[in-house]
């Protein structure tokens, strides 16, 4: 049993000191670890992903955010949000579906997926509702990014508090500009949407910009915005409890938008981009800044994989055991080897070049997530790229799966047993696999992250930039759940195949589900900003019946107040 059991734990998620267990830390390793993650709680429902934003900060300096001498500081906390609090308040109204919690109020807003760190401010974000901000020393919940009347809202049932608003886990924070850039589709049409850190946001519709399945991901260079279909998808019979028939697309458009063209259009009206192709399927993809040479992609594809459909009560799994009920709700793993690629774009006469693969069907299943430096010097010339895998597993991939993928898995290339986890490094542009580190097997690696060696210590290159930016100059950090025990791994991110330098650990510390993680130099109470408050949107709140709307008034009334949540 390979893939830990406490990954669905439904206990409290609690607050520990981590301390140094093997290893010595490194001085210079410096700053915090944050992760997004559903908070446990909501597991039993239909699919983890939808489980209420939990934030998760680990201080990479001991002795602080109060932790005691010597320990490292594991603080979590389950955001405080309009969402958050109407459920605590009417758990009887709320209902888990296939595609999210939905209420009388209208659709939950997780934001558990991805931390999103924009100087000294924190946002977290999801792929259906709008970015929220937390405050990176106390993680109390500030507010949602824009008004909902900012955005288009996919109003498939009365949301008259919680819009649905069709997004991305993972918008950019652009350098030059200091805004971000985000999407919002409506039934398939793609938007463009911009927000300048405070105030309206605005969106433009793109011409000819249509999503067949979802924008998990959007990307950028210094001129462009990148914008492609991603492979999680939803058929309208999954909508009321049906059962997938249908396979991710193999390829989807993806879209080149001119960020000077939104810049010069007023808001609302259309704006034309560039189309492309791209197989097979994606999820995560990032572009190099620096677009002088052309528009160069690398893609994570996540050929045969579907992390919409989960293992359910009577699932049997890729060996014809029948599937753990403690993985019951598990997301669909690989079934074919991962593929990466760098994939260069002219938008000016069309033409894609395939620069580079990275592929082994022997030692590469399952990427999780990767660890890069984030730092505008390290976007514009990255040297490494860190990714995690865990293994092939069959135990993680479901009959049903199989038969939906049945006419594109080449069976004959699966392991004949299951193989270990890694820690991997990849070299940039060219994809060459230039270190590996084995974890064992029943360890399941969690979100990366790149920590820049002496960040901000040139006043010339960007707070979050190293002294030797791109990936290689610093430390690779890997959260490990393990059924003994969480450990929180640091490697020399220029050689990952020494393995850990060091480890961090609590006594009977396990940790559930963790989705995205970033690094932020630091965490300091949030600075005053204009924020929308829930009080700011309460203008359909006559629509609820009585009891409902006292409860919104009052969470509208303790946010304004501060009153903590519970
Ligand atoms: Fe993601």
């Amino acid at each position: 049993m390979p893939i830990p059991r406490s990954l669905f734990d439904r206990s409290e998620p609690a607050d520990h000191d981590l301390t140094v267990t093997s290893g010595t830390w490194p001085a210079d390793l410096t700053g915090e670890l944050v992760i997004s993650a559903p908070h446990p709680d909501t597991f039993d429902g239909p699919h983890p992903f939808f489980g209420e934003g939990m934030t998760y900060r680990l201080s990479l300096q001991p002795g602080t955010h109060g932790a005691r001498e010597g320990g490292f500081a594991w603080r979590q906390r389950r955001i405080d949000s309009p969402s958050a609090r109407l459920r605590a308040k009417r758990p009887d109204v709320f209902q888990a579906t296939m595609v999210g919690v939905h209420s009388p109020f209208g659709a939950t807003n997780a934001a558990n997926t991805a931390p999103l760190p924009w100087g000294d401010r924190l946002f977290m974000t999801w792929d259906v509702g709008r970015p929220v901000e937390v405050d990176p020393s106390s993680l109390e919940y500030l507010g949602d990014v824009g008004h909902r009347s900012d955005w288009i809202v996919a109003e498939l049932f009365p949301q008259p508090l919680l819009p649905l608003v069709m997004s991305t886990a993972h918008p950019v924070i652009d350098p030059d500009r200091q805004v971000m850039w985000t999407v919002n589709s409506l039934w398939g049409q793609l938007h463009a949407a911009r927000w300048d850190g405070e105030g309206p946001v605005q969106t433009w519709p793109i011409t000819g910009g249509t999503i067949p399945q979802s924008t998990h991901s959007i990307t950028q260079t210094r001129d462009w915005l990148i914008v492609g279909d991603c492979a999680f998808k939803v058929e309208p019979q999954v909508l009321t409890g049906g059962d997938r028939t249908e396979p991710a697309n193999q390829k989807g458009p993806i879209y080149l938008i001119r960020k000077d063209l939104l810049e010069a259009t007023p808001p609302g009206h259309e704006v034309t981009c560039e189309r492309f192709e791209i197989a097979p399927e994606i999820n995560h993809y990032y572009a190099t800044y620096d677009d002088t040479d052309g528009v160069q992609v690398l893609f994570e594809h996540t050929e045969n994989a579907d992390i919409a459909m989960t293992q359910g009560h009577d699932d049997v799994d890729a060996l014809g055991r029948p599937c753990d009920p403690a993985l019951r709700g598990l997301y669909g793993f690989p079934m074919s080897p991962d593929r990466t690629t760098m994939v260069e774009f002219q938008p000016d006469t069309g033409q894609v070049t395939h620069h580079a693969e990275l592929r082994d069907t022997q030692l590469l299943w399952t990427r999780q997530l990767n660890a890069m430096d984030w730092s505008t010097e390290g976007m514009t010339r990255p040297t490494s790229h860190h990714m995690v895998f865990h293994g092939w597993r069959p135990e993680a991939i479901t009959q049903k799966m199989l038969h939906v993928y049945r006419d594109r898995v080449d069976r004959s290339l699966w392991p004949v047993g299951e193989t270990p986890p890694l820690v991997a490094t990849a070299s940039m542009p060219d994809l060459t696999l230039t270190a590996h580190h084995e974890l064992a097997l029943d360890d399941f690696p969690s979100s990366p992250i790149f920590v820049p060696r002496d960040p901000g210590g040139d006043r010339v290159r960007s707070r979050y930039a190293g002294s030797e930016p791109g990936g290689h100059d610093g430390y690779v950090l890997v959260p490990v759940m393990n059924d003994d025990g969480f450990r929180v791994e640091a490697y020399d991110a220029a050689d990952v195949s020494k393995g850990p330098i060091a480890t961090l650990r609590a006594p009977d510390m396990t940790v559930p589900f963790l989705l995205h993680a970033a690094w932020m130099p630091r965490a300091v109470p949030a600075t005053a900003h204009a924020r929308v408050r829930f009080s700011d949107e309460l203008d359909r709140v006559g629509e609820l019946p009585a009891d409902l709307a006292s409860v919104a008034l009052d969470v509208a009334r303790e946010l304004d107040e501060g009153v903590p949540l519970g």
